[in-house]
This record gives C-alpha cells, structure tokens and sequence, in this order.
C-alpha cells in the first residue's frame, strides 16, 4: 500500500511529542527556504453542487504561530482560490516530508485580509524584495494574456492586490512511514489519538 520509507531516525513515542515536533518543524519551515515544508500543498473548494470539486494549489509558507494554531500565507486577492475560500472557507494543507517520512493533512478554516495593518505591515516588509512583484501584475492571475502583452508590462506601485491568508488549523491528520510500521494520528478539538493507517 506505502513505499516504505528507509528511516533511520529513532521514532518518537508519545502522541504529545509528536504534535510538538510536527509545529516545531512548521516553525522552521517558515524560517527556512530549503524546508521540505517551505511550501504546502493548499486543496480548496472550487464551483457549487454537481460542479464542486476539489483545486489545489502550491502556497508558500510565511509565517508560523504554534500557540495560536495559525499558518500564514500570502496570496493575489483577485486569484480565483480567494473567491473559493469566501465560498467555502475549510479548507485543507498537505505537507510531505520524505526525510521523516512525515505527511501532514492540516485541516483549516481560511481567512483572506486585504486590508487593515495585518496586511499593511507585512506588505512594507515584502516591497522591498523580489517576490513583490508576484502582487503587482496589472493582470489577475488566470487572465488571458492577449497579444498586446508582454513580460515586460510596468508593474503597479500599488499593493492594492497583496492578500493574507491566515488557516486557522482545526485538526492535524499525521502519517508516519515506517520501515517498522506504518503509524498515525490525529489532533484536534477532541484530543490526540492513533488510528489504523
Ligand atoms: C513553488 C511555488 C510557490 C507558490 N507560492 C504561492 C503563494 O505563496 N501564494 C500564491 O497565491 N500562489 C503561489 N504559487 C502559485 C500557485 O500555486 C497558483 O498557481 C496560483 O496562486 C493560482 O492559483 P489559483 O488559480 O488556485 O488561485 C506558488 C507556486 C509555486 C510553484
């Protein structure tokens, strides 16, 4: 069923130190470029009744609060997930981890800010980097491009189109592969408990 995975590293044993590590190693991510959780798999709810399905998208992760049981990310407030997640704003992030065998299922409930000083401050960080222009396209993201476009199109000076998503996190769904043994578990409002993998 599972590629096993060729772990060497002594398992962790309880449940608590389990759902400390999985926030610890979120913490870093946020911190650290090369972390295999850096960036998150984000499944969202896209079109209503016979025509929902399931979209999803690759997010950046920006910014971690353990206590709270907050993920940031930041996104372009005319991208088609944001109007998904005002529709339907649970949601769930997938994190993979091949060198602890670690896959989370983060389900979340979403909030996208696209003013006020959450948005703001952060925006007055990120205008000074590279990755501020991934928010200045005159075009909204999965617009067509016509023949007039071009790469070079001056971008606006404006963060009118920076949003901050904030998933509040409801329940981690943690699966270990082990040569050992496969192992899982989830977190959530009920307490923490293993299940069959
Ligand atoms: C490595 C990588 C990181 C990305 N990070 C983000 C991000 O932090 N926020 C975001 O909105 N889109 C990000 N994207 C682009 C999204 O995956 C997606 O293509 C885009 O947001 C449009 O998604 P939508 O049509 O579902 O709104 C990233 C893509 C890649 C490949």
């Amino acid at each position: 069923m599972f590629a096993l995975a060729p772990s060497m590293n002594a398992r962790i044993e309880t449940l608590a130190l389990i759902r400390l590590t999985c926030w610890r190693m979120l913490e870093r991510a946020a911190r650290e470029l090369d972390h295999e959780w850096r960036t998150l798999a984000l499944a969202s709810v896209a079109g209503n009744g016979a025509e929902a399905r399931a979209e999803v998208r690759t997010v950046v992760l920006r910014e971690v609060d353990t206590v709270a049981r907050r993920l940031v990310f930041y996104t372009d407030s005319r991208s088609p997930k944001v109007r998904q997640i005002e529709r339907q704003p649970l949601a769930t992030l997938l994190a993979w981890s091949a060198t602890a065998g670690w896959q989370l299922r983060l389900r979340c409930r979403l909030e996208v800010e696209t003013s006020g000083l959450a948005v703001s401050s952060r925006w007055a960080r990120l205008k000074m980097t590279p990755a501020a222009q991934d928010y200045l396209s005159p075009l909204a993201p999965g617009e067509p491009l016509d023949s007039q476009w071009s790469p070079l199109t001056p971008a606006r000076a404006t963060r009118e189109s920076f949003a901050v998503v904030t998933a509040q996190i409801e329940a981690i769904d943690w699966l270990e592969l082990h040569a050992d043994g496969h192992r899982r578990a989830i977190f959530d409002a009920h307490g923490e408990r293993w299940i069959s993998p």
